[in-house]
C-alpha cells in the first residue's frame, strides 16, 4: 500500500459497516426492515456523540468563569450550539425515514428486540443531563434510575449518574447572566427615571403594567416574583433580569451575541421537543398504545415527557415579560457608550 492515509481506514469504515447484525434474519437477500431499524439507531447515536462533543466544548468555554462578550470565546460557544441546532433539525427529519416502515413490518422483528429500546440510550440521557434537565423536572422522577431488564446497564447508569453531578450548561449560563455588569449603578449615571429607587426596573415594571390586558392582572405579581424576588425555576432574579435586559436591548451591538446565545438555547429545547413529538407520533403508529419494550406505558409516557422536558423553559418564557420596542425606557448615555462598538 502507498504511503499516507487511506479513506476507509481513517474513518474505520470496516468496523462501522460490519456492525449491523439483525436478530430476525441471517440471509441478506431475504431480509426485512430490521436493517433499516439498526442503521437508523446507529446514525442517531453517531449524531448524539457529536452533540455531546459540541456541548462539552461549549461548557468548557463557560467554565472559564470570565467570558468577555466581545472575544471569540462567546462566538465560539454560540457557534457550537448552533451546530447542535442543525444536527437536531436533521434528527427530526430522520424520523420520516423510519416511518417508511409500517406497523406490520415492525412486528416481523419486534419480539426479537425485547427488552432493548431507545430508552436505554445512555447518550440521549447524557445530552439531557449536560444541557441541564434535572431529575425533579422530569415527567416521572427516578424513572431511569434502575437496572431492571429494559433499563440502563450498571455501567451506563454509573456514567449518567456521574454526569449528573457535573456542572451543566444551564448552570454555567445562569452564572454568566449573573455576572453581567451592565445593570451596575455606575452605568446608570444621568438616567432619567420617574422613581427614586431601583430606577430602571421600576420604570420597566410600570410600562409592563400598562401593556397588560384586563385578564392578565396576575402577571404583575409574577413579574415582581421573577425579577425582584425569587426568580423563576432554576434561575435567580438577578440572572432573569439580565436575560430580560439582553432580550429587550438586543439591537445594541454588545447584546447581539448574548441574545443569539439565549435564542439558540430556546431553539435547542424546541427542537428536542419536536423530536420527542415526532418520536411519540411514530411510536403510536408502530405499536399503538402497547407498553414499551423498555417497560414504560409506551406512548403515554412519551406524551408526558413532551410537556415537561425543557431544559431552558425559563429563558424561553422571558417572552412573557416583554413590551414593545417603542415603549422601552431610554438608556443613559454612559451605558449606551459602553455597549456600542463605535461610539
Ligand atoms: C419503531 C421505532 C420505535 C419505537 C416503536 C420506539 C418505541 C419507544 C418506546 C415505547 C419508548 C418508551 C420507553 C419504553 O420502551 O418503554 C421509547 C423511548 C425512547 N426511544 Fe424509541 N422507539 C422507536 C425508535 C426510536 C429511534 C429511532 C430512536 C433514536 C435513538 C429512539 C430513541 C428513544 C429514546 C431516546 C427514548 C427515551 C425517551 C425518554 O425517556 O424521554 N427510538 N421508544
Amino acid at each position: 500500500m502507498s504511503d499516507g492515509l487511506y479513506y476507509s481506514e481513517y474513518i474505520e469504515l470496516d468496523k462501522i459497516l460490519n456492525s449491523q447484525h439483525p436478530k430476525s434474519f441471517t440471509n441478506m437477500e431475504d431480509g426485512n426492515d430490521e436493517m433499516l431499524f439498526i442503521i437508523i439507531h446507529q446514525a442517531y447515536e453517531l449524531w448524539f456523540k457529536q452533540i455531546i462533543f459540541e456541548l462539552d466544548l461549549a461548557r468548557n468555554i463557560f467554565i472559564k468563569g470570565r467570558i468577555n462578550d466581545n472575544t471569540p470565546d462567546m462566538s465560539n460557544a454560540v457557534y457550537k450550539l448552533k451546530r447542535i441546532v442543525k444536527i437536531l433539525e436533521l434528527l427530526n427529519q430522520q424520523v420520516s425515514v423510519l416511518e417508511t416502515m409500517t406497523a406490520l413490518d415492525f412486528l416481523e422483528f419486534r419480539n426479537h428486540l425485547l427488552p432493548a429500546s431507545g430508552f436505554q440510550s445512555k447518550q440521549f440521557r447524557l445530552i439531557e443531563v449536560k444541557l441541564g434537565l434535572r431529575m425533579e423536572q422530569r415527567h416521572k422522577t427516578e424513572y431511569y434510575k434502575h437496572t431492571r431488564p429494559g433499563s440502563l446497564s450498571e455501567t451506563d447508569l454509573q456514567d449518567v449518574s456521574k454526569t449528573e453531578s457535573e456542572v451543566t450548561l444551564k448552570q454555567l449560563v445562569i452564572q454568566w447572566l449573573e455576572r453581567m455588569p451592565y445593570l451596575q449603578e455606575k452605568y446608570w449615571v444621568g438616567y432619567q427615571s420617574s422613581s427614586t429607587e431601583n430606577k430602571f426596573w421600576s420604570d420597566y415594571r410600570q410600562a409592563y403594567q400598562i401593556s397588560l390586558s384586563g385578564n392578565e392582572n396576575d402577571r404583575l405579581a409574577e413579574f415582581d416574583k421573577v425579577f425582584f424576588n425569587e426568580g423563576r425555576g432554576d434561575i435567580s432574579h438577578k440572572a432573569m433580569q439580565s436575560a430580560l435586559f439582553i432580550t429587550l436591548y438586543r439591537d445594541l451591538p454588545i447584546f447581539q451575541l448574548p441574545f443569539d446565545l439565549l435564542n439558540t438555547l430556546s431553539e435547542i429545547d424546541e427542537l428536542l421537543s419536536s423530536w420527542r413529538y415526532r418520536h411519540f407520533m411514530m411510536v403510536r403508529r408502530m405499536i399503538g398504545v402497547r407498553v414499551g419494550t423498555g417497560g414504560t406505558s409506551g406512548a403515554g409516557y412519551l406524551e408526558g415527557t413532551l410537556s415537561q422536558h425543557y431544559a431552558f423553559r425559563e429563558i424561553t418564557e422571558v417572552a412573557t415579560f416583554l413590551i414593545e420596542r417603542s415603549k422601552l425606557p431610554e438608556l443613559p448615555n454612559v451605558l449606551k457608550e459602553k455597549v456600542s462598538f463605535n461610539l
